[in-house]
């Protein structure tokens, strides 16, 4: 059931070790800053490496602009989070279409995409996996773009 008072937001991405954790850190940094309450996790719709902390690189992009991930833990999208999540809140296409499959039809209308929230040349926030530290910089740039426009829309 939709919360009545405090909005909960799940960001999800394939792996849950890059874009989404960023997403996380990022978006419960600017959320404490504006005065916010907001209740934040990440998830990933594959199960490559739950438990594990997110990636060393999304780390040290992340550390450079003041955002610390260090604490937070890889896990997979569970069937709960439909019901529990306000907001289910994907990076790309196919995390769309991940999410889609799993969810009941009368919650789809909670799955959006991050950049939807903002003004954005990109649809999505490209998978940096195999990609260099420029990779990452894109997605962290994407993503604090999208969280000013997300928190706006909770705020309001
Ligand atoms: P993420 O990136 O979806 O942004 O966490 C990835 C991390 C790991 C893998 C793919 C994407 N992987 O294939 O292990």
């Amino acid at each position: 059931m939709q919360s009545q008072q405090t909005p909960s937001v799940l960001f999800v991405c394939l792996g849950n070790i890059c874009r989404s954790p960023t997403a996380e850190g990022v978006f419960r940094d600017k959320a404490e800053k504006s005065g916010v309450s907001v209740r934040i996790d990440s998830a990933g719709t594959g199960g490559y490496h739950i438990g594990a902390p997110p990636d060393k690189r999304s780390q040290q992009v992340a550390r450079s602009r003041g955002y610390d991930l260090s604490l937070i833990k890889c896990r997979k999208v569970a069937e709960s989070d439909f019901e529990e999540f306000d907001y289910i809140v994907a990076m790309d296409h196919q995390n769309v279409s991940d999410l889609k499959r799993k969810c009941p039809e009368e919650l789809h209308h909670k799955i959006s995409l991050f950049l939807s929230h903002c003004e954005s040349e990109f649809e999505e926030v490209p998978d940096p996996y195999y990609a260099g530290l420029k990779g990452f910089e894109l997605v962290l740039d994407l993503i604090e773009e999208a969280s000013d426009g997300l928190l706006l829309k909770l705020a309001s």
